[in-house]
């Protein structure tokens, strides 16, 4: 494995954590920075946290396992999360989600046998005046059709090369 965060990056975490009355603070910076290097965050990343901060690495876990944005397992390239949430249902959602999983060909919680897509559920994506939405990576797709599925796929396999 890389390493998990470079040295300049757990020196600048050290002293910005010495100048905080709540290290804890820098929690969701640390996971993301390791999530950025990994692609996910690994059991040693939450232990290497716990320790920059301080603080017990349930403390870190109860933050990285509440946000569905860090990953605690490995995932393709790219992670798709598809809304799973009122508006985008009443719009076509369910339609656009079995679309999405026969045109991967995995379910929820799967990734691609090349490594590319992670397909994930989610709550609101805050793009319910464009429902039905998805979110590739930190890209937003609104109004989505099935039929307009295989063009979104075809840019973002484009854009992983
Ligand atoms: Fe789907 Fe809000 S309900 S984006």
């Amino acid at each position: 494995m890389n390493e998990l965060l470079t040295t300049e990056q757990i020196e600048d975490f050290r002293n910005r954590a010495e100048q905080l009355e709540h290290p804890k603070e820098l929690v969701i910076d640390l996971l993301r920075a390791v999530q950025a290097r990994n692609g996910w965050v690994p059991d040693e990343g939450v232990a290497l946290i716990a320790s920059l901060l301080g603080v017990a690495a349930v403390e870190v876990e109860e933050v990285a396992t509440f946000y569905d944005k860090i990953f605690r397992l490995p995932v393709g390239k790219k992670v798709i999360h598809i809304c799973d949430s009122i508006c985008c249902w009443s719009r076509g959602g369910e339609e656009l989600a079995a679309a999405l999983q026969q045109k991967l060909g995995i379910g929820f919680g799967e990734t691609t046998e090349d490594g590319l897509f992670t397909l994930l559920p989610t709550c609101c994506l805050g793009a319910c005046g464009e429902a039905p939405a998805i979110m590739v990576g930190l890209k937003t797709y609104g109004h989505l059709t099935p039929d307009q599925l295989d063009e979104v796929l075809a840019t973002e396999r484009e854009e992983a090369r």
